[in-house]
């Protein structure tokens, strides 16, 4: 995904042995101190064929080449400023997705909140209920591009950790979003190939203004709303009328 998002690594984030290490945790358990990890992958790009396969199960999530695979697809999420990114896309047909949910994503459901990197092995969603969203996205492996996109609103997630505890949450909002986004290029799949209306996809520059303009189309729409007070006199006084 393809989101611009600036921010630190979050749940990556804890005090070390070494206090004036501000470095995420899996870059200190990595690397020696004395070796500044720079390994910035590079990004396939629709049509290569990694993005097209069924990503392989990990067979143990704490293997130490699982975690140095994480550590530079965290160098490279970090380099791109995306909001997630999965193993295929830096051609690792893996089953291992790292995503966040930026607090400028978080959407005005209550229960879409902010959070900080995780990282899943081993992946498996559930849609919770028939409610489906569209939203914009973007994704590195489609450069420059946006599409609207059908998602399932609210999803449980399962998977593990790179310390093989088991990891099992309902999300909603961006954060499912983003968790789809990233799980799908497991089973070969690019948003692209779940828009059902493609007038809705093309350059970033144009879908941001087109994006800009429907969104303050909705806000007026909002605004020239009756307010709430309004709504539920009405709503009283037709209870109340003779049948
Ligand atoms: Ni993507």
């Amino acid at each position: 995904m393809d989101f611009r998002i600036c921010g630190n690594n979050g749940d990556l984030h804890h005090a070390g042995p070494n206090p004036s290490d501000h470095r995420p945790s899996l870059y200190r358990a990595a690397c020696p101190r004395h070796i500044q990890p720079m390994a910035i992958l590079k990004i396939a790009r629709m049509g290569h064929p990694v993005l097209s396969l069924r990503a392989e199960e990990v067979a143990d999530p704490t293997a130490p080449e699982i975690r140095t695979l994480v550590v530079d697809m965290l160098e490279t999420l970090a380099d791109i400023d995306g909001a997630g990114l999965a193993a295929p896309q830096v051609h690792v047909p893996k089953r291992v997705v790292l995503f966040r949910v930026p607090v400028e994503r978080v959407s005005e459901r209550e229960d879409d909140q902010p959070m900080g990197l995780t990282v899943l092995v081993n992946p498996i969603i559930e849609p919770l209920g028939d409610e489906i969203e569209r939203g914009w996205e973007g994704c590195l492996s489609v450069p420059g591009m946006m599409g609207e996109v059908p998602r399932h609103a609210r999803i449980r997630y399962t998977g593990y950790d790179l310390e093989g505890l088991a990891i099992s949450r309902e999300a909603s909002g961006f954060h499912a979003r983003v968790v789809q986004h990233e799980c799908d290029h497991l089973d070969g799949i690019l948003y692209p190939m779940r828009m059902d209306d493609l007038t809705r996809f093309g350059f970033e520059a144009e879908i941001r203004r087109l994006a800009q303009s429907e969104a303050a189309a909705a806000a007026k729409a909002r605004e020239d709303e009756p307010e709430p007070e309004l709504e539920l006199q009405d709503a009283d006084e037709t209870a109340a009328a003779p049948v």
